[in-house]
């Protein structure tokens, strides 16, 4: 097995633990490679950002940091940032830059249900829907699109709920879907139908084999099939992938079933394969790029650590050279 396989396991451990956060935190170096996975803590720093993909002639979806809240008071909080930040869109979309027209809406803010209220003890089903409810109607107003994160494997039966609900009231909604859990390609046939938006990607949480394909290339061939359902169904699937062969099977079956190029997008994170993301621009493809933003980084650091030895090999290096 190589180091990277053995080493994922315990980022992803370290990425849920408060002990690590609090010492990965206090190392002064972390933050120069933070900076290139998130667009800073601020939502004008986040606008400044988002400005410069938009006018690159990508998309974007925006997602202001944190999971995982047993505070409501914090979940509150999260709310009110997601409401500052679509009034700073909606006066983004007003000013010329940006056409508010559907489909496909170039501005979009990604949520994770656990940042909104859903691991709260008491209610948290509850507060999560209802706190997602009042971001989705500040969205509709801002003339933006809302996709729900997947996070692990315990919270997909209740999450995929709130996004039927939801979806009752905001019919553009959408959620994404994980490749790695056995359960996906099901989801994806339930999911395919007329007006739904699924975003397709591989996973990033430590889940057991009881649920989730463990080796690369199960999980590859997961995302391929699962892919395929999306391209043949009614919906529009959101390609969420740095992965050259699962683009390159995007297309091909994109181009088999007759799929324009406004009936299905590429999707990647900010700071990841950048000059590729422009290529397939070039090539009038629609690539929205996913732009986190907000304080609460290290659970989302340690994720983008985890998947590529290169990024922990630099921060390992960039450590050891600081003592
Ligand atoms: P894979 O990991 O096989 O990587 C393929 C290639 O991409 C690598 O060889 C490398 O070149 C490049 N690459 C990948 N990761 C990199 C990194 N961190 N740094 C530098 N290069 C890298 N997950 C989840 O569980 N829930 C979610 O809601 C989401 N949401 C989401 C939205 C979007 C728009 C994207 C693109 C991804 C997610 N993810 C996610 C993360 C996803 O599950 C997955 O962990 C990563 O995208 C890495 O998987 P790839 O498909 O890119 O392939």
């Amino acid at each position: 097995m190589a180091a990277a396989d053995l080493l994922r396991p315990a980022l992803l451990a370290a990425a849920r633990s408060p002990r690590m956060e609090r010492t990965i935190g206090k190392v002064p170096v972390t933050r120069n490679l933070v900076d290139r996975f998130v667009a800073g803590d601020t939502e004008s720093q986040a606008i400044t950002a988002t400005t410069g993909i938009l006018d690159s002639g990508r998309y974007i979806t925006i997602d202001y940091l944190g999971e995982d809240t047993t505070d409501l008071t914090q979940a509150n909080n999260t709310v009110s940032h997601y409401l500052v930040l679509l009034s700073n869109l909606s006066a983004l979309a007003t000013s010329g830059g940006t056409p508010a027209t559907f489909p496909p809406s170039p501005v979009e803010v990604s949520l994770k249900l656990s940042a909104l209220g859903q691991s709260l003890a008491r209610d948290g089903h509850k507060v999560a829907l209802e706190n997602a409810h009042k971001i989705c109607t500040a969205a509709e107003e801002a003339g933006a699109w809302v996709t729900v994160d997947a996070e692990d494997h315990t919270t997909t039966d209740s999450t995929l709920s709130i996004v039927r609900e939801l979806r009752e009231d905001f019919p553009t909604l959408g959620t994404v879907l994980q490749a790695y859990l056995k359960r996906t390609e099901a989801d994806c046939k339930d999911m395919s139908g007329p007006g739904s938006r699924i975003r397709l990607c591989k996973g990033a949480y430590k889940e057991p084999a009881s649920v989730a394909h463990q080796e690369k290339t199960a999980v590859d061939d997961s995302y391929l099939r699962c892919l395929r359902i999306l391209m043949n169904g009614q919906g529009y699937p959101m390609v969420a992938s740095h992965d050259p062969a699962m683009i390159s099977a995007a297309m091909q079956y994109a181009e088999a079933k007759g799929r324009t190029a406004d009936e299905f997008e590429l999707q990647m994170l900010y700071g990841i394969r950048d000059s590729e993301q422009l290529r397939l621009v070039g090539e009038q493809k629609h690539v929205r790029t996913y732009l986190p933003y907000g304080e609460q980084w290290y659970g989302y650091f340690m994720r983008r650590l985890a998947e590529r030895p290169a990024n922990l090999a630099f921060f390992l290096r960039s450590l050891a050279s600081r003592n």
